[in-house]
């Protein structure tokens, strides 16, 4: 049983993590990133809505995001935990996940922050791929596929996010610092943050994380 919730600024290696956090605890990993490129790619209503913003690096309105994030959280998979990546993001989208929680009798068991410094962000984010059939990401240096472009889980080509320009990071990183850095204030105080080195070996960061949260 793992509730938790994956802070840290873009590029600090959430998705990364989150991939194989899921498998040793067995819970869904929920990115709202990702759920927002699904729709996207479907050409949805929800893509449209969202796309506006993600391209310019600025994040997707509160209400429309807590929605989806509180309706994901109420189906079955979620019964036995879950790991949120990348919401919430503003004070205003935890206070509202508390509620819900709270209504439901349940609550977070660790707020899991990577830590990673400004420069090792935009390297990591401008070399970043992505499997554009299953999503799995990575890197042209730090996480090379097998063969080059192609996706090593499931043969898919690989590509680069829309917003992994460099222009776009940079205000990602801006947004970050502005909107979702007081989040660790809110956890600290709420007492269940888990502080985490992201500047090390992937392997290593990982290992962190698990030995944090106590196994
Ligand atoms: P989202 O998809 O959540 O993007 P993000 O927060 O910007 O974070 P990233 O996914 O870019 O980074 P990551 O931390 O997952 O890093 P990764 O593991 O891939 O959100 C996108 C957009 O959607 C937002 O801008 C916003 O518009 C909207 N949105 C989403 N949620 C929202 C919300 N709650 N409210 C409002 N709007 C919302 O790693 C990055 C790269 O580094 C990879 O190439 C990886 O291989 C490499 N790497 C990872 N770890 C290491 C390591 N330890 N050492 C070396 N390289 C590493
Ligand atoms: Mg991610
Ligand atoms: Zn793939």
């Amino acid at each position: 049983m793992l509730r938790a919730i994956l802070l840290g600024p873009p590029g600090a290696g959430k998705g990364t993590q989150a991939a194989k956090l899921v498998e040793k605890y067995s819970v869904p990993h929920i990115s709202t990133g990702d759920i927002f490129r699904k729709n996207i790619k479907e050409g949805t209503e929800l893509g449209k809505r969202a796309q506006e913003y993600m391209n310019k690096g600025e994040l997707v309105p509160d209400d429309l995001v807590i929605e989806i994030a509180t309706s994901r959280l109420l189906e079955d998979d979620c019964k036995d935990g879950y790991l949120l990546d990348g919401f919430p993001r503003t004070v205003h989208q935890a206070e509202e996940l508390d509620k819900f929680l709270q209504a439901h009798g349940s609550k977070l068991d660790y707020a899991i922050n990577v830590a990673v410094e400004k420069e090792a962000l935009i390297t990591r984010l401008t070399g970043r791929r992505v499997c554009e059939k299953c999503g799995a990401g990575f890197h042209i240096v730090n996480l090379q596929p097998k063969v080059e472009g192609v996706c090593d889980e499931c043969g898919g080509k690989l590509i680069q996010r829309a917003d992994d320009t460099l222009e776009t990071v940079e205000n990602r990183i801006d947004v970050y610092e502005k909107q979702t850095m007081p989040l660790i204030q809110y956890y600290e105080k709420a007492g269940n943050i888990v502080n985490v080195n992201g500047d090390q070996e992937l392997d290593k960061v990982f290992a962190d994380i698990v030995s944090a949260l106590g196994e």
